[in-house]
């Protein structure tokens, strides 16, 4: 009998050993097709009427001791300033479809109550609503998202609202605005068709949710210059039916499609687990790449150029409440595991940016997985919010390709991709790569390629911990900080990064893309050529098939004086001259379709029979003469043709006649 007990105790030993050893992890980075922008809204967050995330939260009131400005707190705007919060979704969540926006204007005691029956059967008093709401977005500096009530509400109320916030026009919802002692529109972009009307939303069916998209968009206007982004409720987890649904019946009623998934972790406390708790947690956070990537394999069918994004909006952990809170509340600790999974959700999200083009953190302040708690007049920032901190680098940088190799983090019978990871390049050509190890015991060693970077210098900052559950608590609130982080060398284009367990890594890398010459261009006169053409088409034709009627140079990318009045296109050849090296966005806004090529690659897409509509897109370029190219159609109705850029130091502007050359 000793022998096997023998054996059985060596290997146990061998298992002890092998577990805590340190795992190689290889990481291809390619920085040579760089197109795809994340977008910073990736980074939004979401804030309800629930428990204590608006009262308490942001809003004490103008008389509070607590120091605030017009009622919001100072220290938790203070601290997502820092962060960059660039959009916040509000007022719900569930409390959106049963909320009516006229209560919550006008004179704060003149404002009716209403009973908050999602959240903890509450009295909702409305004193914070559209002007508070509008005010907390003005000094966070970020953009305005708002969920309308599809569920309870009435197609003119939704309508009323849009009004209300983005017409400068003389009308009864306009003048009411005034009276309330805000003069100009607001301009909001974003604006929810209901929430999850799957269930808290109405219980609807997909077919018939699809419908009242349909009727609910229709009479959600847009006002002057402000065109509205559209978000229609999607689906919860890997509902693919609704998905499909949704695509099929009103895809051309949509900008964008949500998903909500929560990483739930039985009826347990944020901090009560051990490793299992850990792993499972960390599993039901991973699994939203596969939800994401089957989703948009569903849009790809009805939607192959991806113009509907994928806007997850609400995401995050979900536990027990914390002992002795109301359990409508959702009040919950954060620790070193919601960090990691924070982690893993954005380096996800980072990688599907060609779809997902907005996720919103559920919630922001006292609620769920949240960035910032407050006790009275305290408050601690969690976990959660080091990460957003880390990964803000990310906002708007141009999306880098990685392959990436990991061992698996071993529990018992299950495995899990220990490390993940993503990469972008920003305005200043900086490359930043993110690493997530998911496992709570061993160090991973990282193998990293740079394939068209060279670097130059290295820095990092990790975020990490002794304990899985260590947290930070308004008596210690920097238990769990970003630490500078050295452990790395490089030489050449190879990296070698040592990661602790559980950590949270982020690298700047200061260095160079290895851009393709460019052409040398001698003599080039000013403007562009363009080849004038007429015929009936639906969408952009083929123009190497076809025979332009005549030709001529232009300064600008405008419809030239003559043509017939519908039924013709454009193409416009030439080279722009870039100054300085950086990221350059270019719009293309038309009716009817149109898109624009630099050196020969597609960069936005504005193709189809269409109103007036823009479609943006991204490069990094070098200084000197890039091909450009716009290529226009018209078939009846309106017309339109506008072509911008972006880029350093160069506000949003339609490309200047001094940019543009030809030979
Ligand atoms: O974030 C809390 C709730 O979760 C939201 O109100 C609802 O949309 C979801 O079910």
């Amino acid at each position: 009998m000793k022998k096997p007990i023998i054996l059985l105790i060596s290997l146990l030993i061998c298992a002890i050993i092998s577990s805590a050893q340190t795992k190689e992890t290889k990481l291809k980075i390619d920085a040579s097709d760089l197109r795809i922008k994340i977008d910073k809204n990736i980074y939004g967050h979401f804030s309800e009427h629930l428990g204590r995330c608006i009262y308490e939260g942001y809003w004490v009131g103008e008389n509070s001791s607590i120091p605030n400005v017009k009622g919001i707190r100072k220290d938790v705007v203070d601290a997502l300033r820092k962060i960059k919060v660039p959009v916040l979704r509000w007022p719900g969540g569930c409390f959106a479809d049963e909320y009516h926006w006229k209560d919550g204007i006008g004179p704060r005691s003149q404002r009716p109550s209403m009973i908050n029956t999602n959240w903890g059967g509450v009295t909702e008093d409305n004193s914070f609503g559209t002007h508070e709401f509008m005010e907390l977005c003005s000094q966070l500096g970020c953009e305005a998202y708002i969920s309308g009530n599809v569920g309870s509400g009435t197609v003119q109320e939704l309508s009323q609202w849009v009004e209300y916030v983005n017409s400068d026009n003389v009308s009864p919802m306009t003048d009411l605005r005034k009276k309330n002692g805000r003069e100009k529109s607001w301009g909001v972009k974003f604006w929810a068709l209901g929430n999850e009307n799957w269930g808290c939303g109405g219980n609807m069916k997909p077919e018939y949710y699809a419908d009242q998209v349909r009727r609910y968009g229709t009479y959600t206007r847009n006002y002057g210059k402000n065109k509205i982004f559209k978000i229609a409720c999607g689906p919860s987890d890997n509902d693919y039916n609704w998905t499909e649904v949704m695509m099929k019946n009103a895809e051309g009623y949509m900008a964008g499609l949500s998903l909500h998934h929560y990483a739930f972790n039985d009826k347990k406390i944020a901090t009560d687990f051990n490793e299992k708790g850990w792993f499972d947690v960390v599993k039901n956070s991973l699994i939203i790449d596969e939800y994401i990537t089957k989703h948009s394999e569903i849009m790809d069918k009805y939607d192959p150029k991806k113009k509907v994004a994928l806007i997850v909006d609400e995401w995050g952990t979900w536990y027990g409440v914390e002992p002795g809170t109301n359990p409508g509340f959702l009040y919950q600790q954060n620790t070193m595991r919601d960090a990691v999974t924070a982690a893993c959700n954005l380096n996800i999200f980072n990688n599907h940016c060609d779809r997902v083009r907005m996720a919103n953190l559920a919630q922001t302040v006292n609620v769920l997985q949240a960035v910032v708690l407050t006790d009275k007049e305290k408050m601690v920032l969690t976990p959660t919010y080091h990460v957003f901190d880390m990964f803000k680098v990310h906002q708007n940088a141009l999306w880098v390709h990685i392959s990436i190799e990991s061992p698996d983090y071993i529990l018992g019978s299950q495995k899990l991709p220990a490390v993940n990871s993503s990469a972008s390049i920003d305005e200043q050509g900086r490359l930043h790569i993110s690493l997530c190890n998911v496992d709570p015991k061993s160090p991973q060693k990282i193998v990293c390629e740079l394939n068209k970077y060279s670097a130059d210098k290295i820095s990092g900052q990790v975020l990490t911990a002794k304990e899985m559950n260590a947290l930070n608590t308004f008596d210690k609130p920097d238990a769990v900080v970003p630490q500078k982080f050295s452990d790395f060398k490089f030489s050449g284009n190879n990296i070698t990064v040592n990661m602790p367990p559980m950590s949270v890594l982020v690298l700047e890398i200061d260095g160079k893309v290895e851009l393709k010459p460019l052409p040398e261009i001698k003599n080039p006169n000013p403007g562009v050529k363009y080849d004038y053409y007429e015929g009936r088409w639906q969408k952009l034709p083929a123009f190497n098939q076809i025979t332009p009627k005549r030709s001529g140079t232009i300064e600008q990318f405008i419809i030239p004086k003559e043509h017939t009045e519908e039924d013709f296109a454009l193409q416009y050849t030439g080279y722009i001259k870039i100054q300085k090296e950086g990221v350059y966005t270019f719009y293309i806004s038309s009716d009817d379709g149109s898109d624009i090529s630099i050196d020969k690659n597609v960069i936005a897409d504005n193709d189809g029979c269409h109103a007036v509509e823009e479609q943006y897109g991204t490069v990094l370029l070098k200084p000197g003469f890039h091909e450009i190219s716009v290529t226009f159609f018209q078939a009846g109705g309106g017309k339109a043709l506008d072509v911008s850029i972006e880029g350093p130091g160069m506000p949003k502007q339609i490309i200047p006649k001094g940019m543009l050359f030809y030979k």
